[in-house]
């Protein structure tokens, strides 16, 4: 495979994960290699910045270059794939400016704050011929692939009820304090809750109906529980970016399929059968961002490869559910049929 050369678009708190993900793929010897990172703030190249999950160590690569403009990054390095990890309101404005720049592009989640947004982004990736992917990375996480592979071979029969929560104590470490606006980040419901919002509709696909209940604090939509109504089945989420200053992140998922229950918490997974003893899952030591990135990059070198797990058009149909969900919770819990 053709080495690709990536280059990071902001140097903040989720990129440092990212380039824990550049060094494991380098650790092992893959053809794809960070070559420059830019910010515009130059003091984020040195220095810890420490976020609600962990990021890894995401040190530099000794010979990556690094820039405070995009202009001068596209000028000072040949790169063929930007990874863009922005603050939320500038994904489209970087996405398409780096695929008309002829760059193949990896934007985190969310995809953009509207679904006219990503209609737009689309739209310039079927103009420019770029490969474009959103960073919905628990798509690419061994405990969530598990579950995916639970649904699609059908070992413990039929998944019909997903139980999640995603709880944080609210951003605070962001450019501009971006994540406290609602215009910039579009609350919890649309930056942190998206991320099983997006994996409920992986696992069991378009919902008949949607309802989120939502308590707006400081900003809205900073606490939500949201219900995911199927023909067969039923997905209650709970997400908040409200909890206690100093108390741990956590993310869990129980998975109810007709013969077992699989419990997904603290990056194990449990399984607990029906009539039979619990255990643990055994799960390949994978790290999420390298997979990502290691998937995209597998696209760009084969261009008549198919993007079948994490197309850019999903994300936009998780963000056209999310608008759904907002509507729903500016409406007193309204449940909308889809
Ligand atoms: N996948 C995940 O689990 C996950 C986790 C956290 C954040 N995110 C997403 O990642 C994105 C970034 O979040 P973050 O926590 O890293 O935010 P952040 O504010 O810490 O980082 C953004 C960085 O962009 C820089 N920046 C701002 N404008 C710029 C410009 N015009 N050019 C170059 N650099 C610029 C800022 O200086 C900052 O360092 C958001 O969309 C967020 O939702 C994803």
């Amino acid at each position: 495979m053709k080495e690709v050369r990536c280059a990071i678009v902001g140097f903040g708190g989720i990129a440092r994960a990212h380039a824990a993900g550049y060094r494991v793929l380098a650790e092992e010897g893959a053809p794809i290699r960070l070559v420059a990172v830019c910010d515009v703030d130059p003091k984020k190249f040195s220095g810890e910045l420490k976020i609600n999950v962990d990021t890894g160590k995401g040190a530099l690569p000794a010979d990556c270059k690094t820039y405070t403009s995009v202009e001068e990054m596209l000028e000072g390095t040949e790169f063929d794939m930007a990874d863009i990890c922005l603050p939320t309101f500038l994904h489209k404005e970087y996405a398409i400016k780096l695929m008309k720049a002829g760059k193949h592009v990896l934007s985190e989640k969310p995809m953009a704050l509207s679904y006219a947004d990503c209609c737009e982004m689309l739209e310039a990736a079927k103009a420019t011929g770029r490969r474009l992917m959103i960073g919905q990375c628990l798509r690419f996480n061994a405990a969530y692939s598990f579950l995916k592979d639970c649904c699609e071979d059908g070992r413990y029969g039929k998944l019909y009820r997903l139980s999640m929560e995603r709880l944080s104590p609210l951003p605070t470490w962001g450019f501009e304090n971006w994540f406290q606006s609602t215009e910039r980040s579009g609350g919890c419901l649309t930056d942190m809750h998206i991320h099983d919002v997006d994996m409920v509709r992986y696992l069991l696909g378009e919902p008949k109906a949607a309802s989120t209940l939502a308590w707006d604090g400081t900003m809205k939509w900073q606490f939500e529980n949201t219900r995911l109504v199927y023909d067969d089945g039923i997905a209650v989420i709970n997400g908040s970016w409200d909890e206690a200053p100093g108390i741990p992140f956590k993310a869990t998922c129980r998975a109810r399929f007709e013969r077992a229950e699989v419990l997904l918490e603290g990056g194990k997974v449990t399984v607990y059968p029906v009539g039979g003893e619990s255990f643990e899952a055994e799960l390949p030591a994978t790290n999420h961002m390298a997979e990502e990135i290691r998937y995209l990059a597998g696209l760009i070198t084969d261009p008549t490869a198919e993007n079948a797990k994490n197309p850019p058009e999903s994300a936009a149909a998780t963000i056209r559910l999310i608008e759904v969900l907002r509507e729903s919770a500016d409406n007193g819990a309204k449940l909308i049929a889809l």
